[in-house]
């Protein structure tokens, strides 16, 4: 076969992913998360992050390679993220990726983890159709953005102003006394909850927002109003319908994403939308997603849920298609990037 084998790192918070892809097909995706390590201190510490990639990395390449039935001799090409993140964590897998590049005799592809997010689809649906939108939800993100290519730099559209659409589900799981992480008990709860029982406000849908901050997301306001209807009702001593509260809360998010992601996807002449993250898990917002996408004839993209979440694969995948589109690799000095956009 003429298919590259690509080796992909992601290091970028607090899980260590190693994927093994060739060509679109993906071979094996080893994760190792700090994530316990974390919890007591309520958000990922980046030293500690840092630190578990160093003892974690060596052991996941080696089970990835096992998983896989390859040889680390037989990769074609090694791929990194290179940001945004944590610049200590994604250091560790810069400087994994080209020690092993350099071991290897093989060229190392520093990627973009935003648009490796997106392109982990291919291993699942195929080629990408070009250009596609992004929704991208998870517990660091929620951005759209426009991938003109999937070999592309991707074009940030919008993003939170506050808090990310993940946190905003833990956040308001927690008020409700539900479990961590939030979003799958909220979703849960949803189901037997009425989603019209409170109107939650929608954040930046407001006329003059939606001028000045068309594609860009703001979720404080829905937690604190979730927050003070909760207060109100126990000041009051009446029980909190905790089912319909979350079905609420949740409509006011998945609204607002919806909305503005088919609305990225008309303005832009974009006829395929792609959401991914850990929120994408979600039900609902599958649901609405699809239901918006029919009404407007965009073709709704969403990889499972194990690849939705950060891992190595959609590392290897970016690689693949990067090799595959003949595209030169990164010389062997570039740098990891923390700061770029979100
Ligand atoms: O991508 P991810 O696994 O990791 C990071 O963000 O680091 O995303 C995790 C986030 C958490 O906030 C979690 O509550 C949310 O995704 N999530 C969900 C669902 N499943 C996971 N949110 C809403 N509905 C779900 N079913
Ligand atoms: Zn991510």
């Amino acid at each position: 076969t003429d298919e590259p084998l690509v080796l992909g790192i992601e290091t970028s918070c607090d899980e260590t992913g190693v994927g093994l892809v060739r060509g679109r097909t993906l071979l094996a995706d080893a994760i190792a998360s700090s994530v316990d390590e974390h919890a007591r201190f309520g958000g990922v510490v980046p030293e500690v992050a840092s630190r578990a990639h160093l003892e974690a990395m060596v052991p996941t390449i080696e089970r990835s390679c096992e998983k896989a039935g390859v040889r680390l001799a037989d990769v074609d090409a090694v791929a990194v993220t290179t940001g945004p993140g944590l610049a200590g964590a994604l250091m560790v897998g810069v400087a994994a990726a080209k020690a092993l590049a350099l071991a290897l005799g093989k060229p190392v592809y520093g990627v973009n983890h935003l648009a490796a997010h997106v392109a982990v689809d291919v291993l699942e649906h195929g080629p990408l159709p070009s250009p596609t939108a992004a929704l991208l939800v998870s517990g660091g993100h929620s951005s759209l953005l426009l991938v003109p290519d999937v070999t592309a730099e991707v074009v940030p559209l919008g993003s939170t102003v506050d808090d990310a659409a993940g946190e905003a589900f833990d956040k308001v799981a927690r008020l409700l006394g539900l479990g961590f992480p939030g979003g799958p008990y909220v979703d849960r709860a949803a189901r037997n909850g009425d989603p019209a029982y409170v109107s939650f406000p929608r954040g930046l849908t407001a006329p003059h927002d939606m001028r000045e901050h068309r594609f860009d997301f703001s979720f404080s306001g829905l937690k604190t109003a979730v927050a003070r209807w909760v207060e109100q009702r126990q000041a009051e001593g009446t029980p909190v319908p905790v089912d319909d509260v979350a079905a609420a809360f949740q409509e006011a998010v998945v609204d607002v994403l919806t909305r503005k992601a088919v609305l990225a996807c008309s303005e832009n002449g974009v006829d395929s939308l792609l959401v991914g993250g850990g929120v994408a898990a979600n039900s609902r917002l599958r649901a609405l997603a699809q239901e918006r996408c029919d009404a407007a004839g965009i073709t709704l993209r969403v990889p499972r849920p194990g690849l939705c979440t950060d891992n190595g694969a959609m590392v290897a995948a970016l690689g693949a298609e990067l090799v595959m589109a003949g595209r030169a690799p990164s010389p062997l000095e570039f740098a990891a990037d923390s700061s770029l956009p979100i």
